[in-house]
């Protein structure tokens, strides 16, 4: 036991989405805007959202119990739980504590952790949190849980498209399929207005949506080159795009993560990178004396770096997108999502490649890190993380619904927002079973959830309750 563990890093892991979900199509129709603005101008496919039965609370309750079943981990083996998540539904009670229900029916609550907040940020926040604790000489030998859960909703507008909900539970130990290389990692952190939450009555973001675009690419920047500094100095060589397989980034949509990575590109030409032939210098040559300032401003740049970036798009970060493009922007889950895109793409040829994430959380806070992928054990196996989350079967069992029903649910959301004194629908035929659901909130602000039964093929009320309420 202590300090010193091999290989600390992500053991397992389960992802739920909500089943509701609109086509990005049909909302372009529905709100007015020319077509192609949602699908082809930020790259999105589908938007999911949490009726009135679900919340940031019932989605994680179902991603970790679903993950310890599945993984066949006893509950009594977890030593600390950390949410992330920037959906605030008590300034006050985390999220971590709703969670220990689960934990409190095997009588274990010697679980140490909290939640992390900072808009899309605080899931990596609390998995370096769980992973140092891991690494630490205060670690008992059990597992760590993180759990990266929020619901993105935006007011009408520009950014509504932009919104989509999931919950993501990880395990954490050594020896671990998924290991960090703690040591290449870059961070970014300053102060500004891009997105944020000031309005306490509302679950809408304040966003600068052009703002936002603009520190994201900064941070990138920033980050890129601090981890690139980072490894010069360990390995004694440069760092470029070719020294690693895969690149994930957090996804508000694809479009910002095709700019980032082709923003990738030109730091490698700027940086004289082996990665860039000449060719490529070629087409970018015209830019290099740019300001950084005008660098981002830059259309010109952008298309020219998106097309040099091409090939190796579809080859590093197309197999990583599938997800954010199906759900939208999880916040929190948002990367965890595009990593498990990868898992879900590439299982079988994963063993050994090196993995580069990248985390951003607008105010803002970014971390780019690194992860050694092995194929690993069973149940600890790349091949087993990706059976258990099923991805292309959960995708496919959604309802898509019009977009007047989620318009019409996004306002019964916004009045139920900060309410006390009612109970929720008690037509669950669209949630999965096996599913956490929101059954009332009482006079008190007392929430309380139910899990919809294996058998339940009815709408009777006739699920598992959770606190014996
Ligand atoms: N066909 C194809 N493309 C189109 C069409 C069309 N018919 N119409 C517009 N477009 C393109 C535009 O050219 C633009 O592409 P570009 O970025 O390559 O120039 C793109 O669609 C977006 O259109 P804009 O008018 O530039 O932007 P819009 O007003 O729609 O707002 C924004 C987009 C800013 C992303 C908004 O949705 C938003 O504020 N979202 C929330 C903030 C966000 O996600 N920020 C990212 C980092 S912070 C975070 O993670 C929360």
């Amino acid at each position: 036991m202590g300090s010193n563990q091999k290989d600390v890093g992500i053991l397992a892991m389960e992802i739920y989405f909500p089943p509701t979900c609109v086509q990005q199509e049909a909302l372009e129709a529905h709100v007015g805007v020319s077509k192609g603005k949602y699908t082809i101008g930020l790259g999105q496919d589908c938007l999911a959202f949490c009726s009135e039965l679900e919340d940031v609370i019932s989605m994680s309750l179902t991603a970790v119990t679903s993950l310890l079943e599945k993984y066949g981990v006893d509950p009594k083996q977890i030593g600390r739980l950390e949410v992330g998540s920037e959906t605030v539904i008590d300034k006050s009670k985390s999220i971590k504590t709703f969670l220990m229900q689960i934990f409190e029916e095997c009588d274990n609550t010697d679980i140490e952790g909290v939640d992390s907040t900072n808009a899309c940020y605080g899931g990596t926040a609390a998995l370096f949190n769980v992973v140092n604790w891991v690494e630490s000489s205060s670690w008992d030998g059990r597992y760590g849980l993180v759990v990266c859960t929020d619901s993105a909703v935006y007011a009408e507008g520009p950014a509504r498209p932009t919104g989509g909900a999931a919950a993501i539970a990880m395990l954490i130990g050594p020896d671990a399929p998924i290991a960090f290389e703690s040591k290449f990692r870059g961070s970014h952190m300053s102060h500004v207005y891009d997105f944020y939450k000031p309005n306490l009555a509302s679950e809408y973001p304040v966003v600068d949506g052009k703002l936002s675009q603009t520190c994201y690419l900064m941070a990138l920047d920033s980050c890129y080159k601090r981890l690139c500094a980072k490894y010069e100095k360990i390995q004694g060589k440069q760092f470029s795009l070719s020294d690693a397989d895969y690149f994930v980034f957090h996804s508000p949509y694809n479009k910002l993560v095709q700019k980032s990575f082709a923003r990738l590109c030109f730091i490698d030409f700027l940086r004289n990178a082996s990665s860039v032939d000449e060719a490529s210098k070629a087409k970018l040559a015209p830019f290099s004396a740019l300001s950084s300032e005008e660098s981002y401003a830059s259309r010109d740049l952008e298309k020219a770096s998106q097309t040099v970036a091409k090939s190796l798009y579809d080859e590093k970060v197309q197999p990583t997108t599938l997800i954010p493009k199906q759900v939208g922007n999880m916040y929190t889950a948002s990367l965890y999502a595009a990593f498990a895109s990868l898992l879900h793409n590439k299982n079988s040829s994963l063993d050994g490649k090196r993995v580069i994430m990248f985390s951003y959380g607008s105010g803002l806070s970014s971390t780019m890190f690194s992860f050694r992928l092995r194929e690993g054990s069973h149940p600890f196996s790349l091949s087993n993380i990706a059976t258990v989350m099923d991805v292309a079967r959960k995708l496919e069992s959604r309802h898509e619904v019009t977009p007047e029903k989620f318009v019409e649910t996004m306002q019964l959301m916004e009045h139920r927002y900060g309410g006390k004194d009612f109970v929720t629908s008690k037509d669950r035929s669209l949630i999965p079973s096996g599913t956490f659901y929101l059954t009332q909130v009482d006079s008190m602000y007392r929430r309380f959830y139910s899990k919809k039964a294996g058998n339940e093929t009815t709408t009777a009320d006739n699920g598992t309750l959770l606190n014996g309420h």
